[in-house]
């Protein structure tokens, strides 16, 4: 029987962590749709490709091989065969995805990779990013938008980067992507049926029962 779990939110939401935990202990299989926006500008960084040429983004998100685990235990992402796992995180790659995430065409594209992937995943699986509870999964049994105070955000960001960044430079990541973002998806906002999870006050096991409260409703 399908089982879809939609979860949208902004950066620094805990977005993914919950997401994969909750794959985990739902025996799901589990999509992190933001590592193929990541992985196509990292793919056009590597290639020198301009990123302001849309054209050219357009054409790199659809002809590049992406392979990923969708299994949550393992993490692993792959571009024409490279490993780019920890190189998708850098600081350079989050100051650039927001030209793939603006460039409708390549958006088009990676819509349709997520939704052939969870077809092959027999419908069973947790897909995460910005415009899964609206474009990818709209139809999706359990939808939800996972989101958190600024100030929550910031600091859950500023710890999973071990402390390495400045508060401008994390302000100018968490903040102004999401402002970039959301010139193109509003994922802040939940559409009807979609539920929303306030992790401000909860810890990562309280918000991870209160997305399974929200799918077994
Ligand atoms: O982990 P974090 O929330 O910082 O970002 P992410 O989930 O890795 O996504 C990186 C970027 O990809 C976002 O800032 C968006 O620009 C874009 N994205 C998107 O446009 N649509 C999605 N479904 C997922 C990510």
């Amino acid at each position: 029987k399908s089982l879809v779990v939609a979860v949208d939110g902004p950066s620094g939401s805990g977005k993914s962590s919950v997401s994969k935990a909750v794959a985990q202990r739902l025996g799901l299989a589990f999509l992190d749709t933001g590592a193929m926006y990541r992985s196509v500008a990292w793919h056009c960084i590597n290639a020198q490709i301009n990123l302001e040429d849309a054209v050219a983004v357009e054409a790199a998100a659809r002809t590049i091989k992406m392979e990923q685990s969708m299994v949550p235990e393992t993490e692993f992402f792959k571009v024409n065969g490279v490993n780019v796992t920890d190189a998708i995180r850098e600081p350079k790659i989050s100051a650039a995805v927001s030209s793939v995430a603006t460039t409708l065409g390549a958006r088009a594209e990676l819509v349709r990779r997520q939704q052939a992937l969870i077809a092959d995943h027999g419908h069973r699986i947790v897909v995460e990013g910005r415009d899964i509870t609206t474009v990818v999964a709209p139809l999706a049994e359990a939808r939800l938008i996972l989101t958190a105070s600024e100030e929550a955000r910031l600091r859950r960001r500023g710890l999973q980067l071990g402390g390495t960044q400045t508060a401008e430079q994390l302000a100018e990541q968490v903040l102004e992507r999401d402002a970039k973002d959301a010139t193109v998806v509003d994922f802040q906002r939940a559409a009807d049926g979609v539920y929303t999870v306030d992790s401000s006050d909860l810890d990562f096991e309280e918000t991870i029962n209160a997305v399974i409260a929200v799918v077994r409703r």
